[in-house]
């Protein structure tokens, strides 16, 4: 697509989420030259601004160097905003009149990215399809969560875009799936013998996915307790990874082929039930040292002070298939917990017939996605030395080390690239959504139908006790026994 004019526009230039992530990452891409060339840059929304309130507002999200300030002027001079409403026609009108100039008629390839509340989902997308649409070249859609709030409501949006638009036009966003370490769940698992051979319930003991956050809603409060922790994470970003981690090897590495495994696999999960969970809602620590710490989630003023919704959750899931069936996934997530990690901990079994009278540990494979990529496996070793005494120890891939020069780019930067690429390999495909939600409805509507109390934890430590528990019974083994040390010596 070389020659071909590309315009990218931004619905809810306005909001959050344009000002923190998509301004900065077109702009890194910008930068890198990864973009084809010419693209143009246009944002929509309700307010009146201009394009140079805008670059004011997104400035400090850019990290822009002293030395890439021409290149930063560069890239402001290639967007336009327009602003206009969300439901009527005109705006729209004049948003195609707009891109029109921009492309000098020529034939362009249009993206158009949604960051918008759900609530005006409906007739922005209909205005798209109806006035916006790029009649030459090609046209892809960009949407973000939520996407529905159960398997009825994502269904009935499912079927809208469907009405409007092919499955290939459109990109459903899990910035996970653009993370590093998640990108790289394919080549561990299908690229190592030793890996893909012991990948099955013969070996493996149970599959422990963590995500934890140590801040608490910080002012989304009001989107969040209408959603709650199992629709803002778990449904989306920690089932991703599951099907990663769990899905059959796929024909080939194309993207409908790997998509193909990920329903497949997800189609063998049983809903989850109230047994399968722990909930969660964290307090404020009266001891913490920062007004966030001492705020409980009750007290956010954008919370119902009398809400259910959980701020913590582990959930249990079990796959009915021949490779997985008896071993525990176990999803837990939280905010407002004493550190920020994602990781996939792949705990092995026992070792059959012990001969080091009970002092082995059990092999773990982790995956840590976020912060400081790494890949290290726990393992027994005699500890050096005149002894046969034994010790845990790690092979240790953390890439800091190992990979020192690399630039490992945002999840978002890498997504919105494939989308000029075409590539809906790291994008949610309509079938994945329904299963996902086929899961999840029935406990969330439970939970929301009978107002189950979630346990109250305190902000900044690890979560509900009940949780830990829970992983025990789940065959999952913790000895707090081995402290990794992030691939430095000891
Ligand atoms: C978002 C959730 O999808 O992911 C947020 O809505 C959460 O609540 C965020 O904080 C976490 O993303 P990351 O990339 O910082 O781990």
């Amino acid at each position: 697509d070389g020659k071909i004019p590309h315009t990218f526009v931004i619905f809810g230039a306005s909001g959050d989420l344009a000002k923190k992530k998509i301004y900065p990452t077109l702009w890194w891409l910008y930068r890198d030259d990864l973009l084809p060339k010419p693209t143009k840059f246009c944002g929509y929304a309700r307010s009146k601004l201009s394009v140079a309130s805008l670059k004011a507002a997104c400035l400090q999200y850019m990290k822009v160097q002293p030395h890439e300030q021409a290149k930063y002027e560069e890239f402001w001079a290639l967007n336009e905003y327009v602003d206009g409403s969300y439901d009527g026609r005109t705006g729209f009108e004049l948003l195609n009149q707009q891109l029109e100039l921009m492309e000098n008629k020529n034939k362009a390839n249009r993206i158009f990215y949604l960051a918008l509340p759900p609530s005006v989902f409906e007739e922005v997308t209909v205005n798209i399809k109806q006035i916006c649409m790029s009649v030459y070249g090609w046209n892809r859609v960009i949407v973000e969560k939520p996407f529905g709030r159960d398997d009825a409501s994502s269904q009935a949006l499912s079927d809208h875009l469907a009405g409007l638009f092919q499955e290939e036009q459109l990109y459903r966003i899990d910035h996970y799936l653009g993370k590093e370490m998640v990108q790289n769940l394919m080549t561990i698992r299908f690229g190592n013998k030793i890996l893909s051979s012991t990948w099955n319930r013969e070996n493996i003991a149970s599959v422990l996915i963590t995500f934890k956050e140590p801040f608490g809603t910080q002012g989304r409060g009001g989107y969040f307790d209408e959603f709650g922790i199992i629709r803002d994470v778990m449904q989306n970003h920690l089932l991703q990874i599951l099907s990663l981690v769990a899905m059959e090897k796929p024909v080939s590495c194309h993207p409908d082929d790997i998509r193909d495994e990920k329903v497949k696999v997800l189609k063998s999960i049983e809903a989850l039930t109230v047994d399968d969970m722990v909930l969660g809602q964290y307090v404020g620590n009266p001891e913490g040292t920062t007004e966030d710490a001492r705020t409980g989630y009750l007290e956010d003023p954008t919370v119902d002070n009398s809400s259910t919704t959980p701020t913590y959750a582990l959930g249990v899931l079990k796959i009915n298939n021949e490779r997985w069936q008896g071993v525990p996934f176990i999803l837990r997530c939280g905010k407002a917990l004493n550190e920020r990690k994602a990781e996939v901990r792949i705990q092995y079994q026992d070792v059959p017939g012990d001969i080091f009278e009970g002092s082995t540990k059990r092999n773990e494979l982790v995956i840590r996605v976020q912060p400081g990529e790494a890949l290290y496996f726990k393992m027994m070793t005699k500890s050096p030395g005149i002894t046969f005494d034994i010790e845990e120890t790690e092979l240790d891939l953390t890439y800091e080390h190992r990979y020192k020069d690399s630039y490992l780019p945002d999840a978002y930067e890498r997504l919105i690239l494939d989308v000029f690429c075409g590539s809906q390999m790291h994008f949610v495909r309509s079938d994945e959504l329904r299963e996902a939600w086929r899961i999840f409805t029935p406990i969330l509507h439970k939970i929301e139908r009978e107002r189950v109390q979630p346990i109250p934890y305190q902000y900044g430590s690890r979560g509900p006790k009940q949780a830990d528990r829970k992983c025990e019974e789940n065959n999952f083994k913790y000895s707090g026994s081995y402290k990794w040390h992030g691939g430095k010596p000891t």
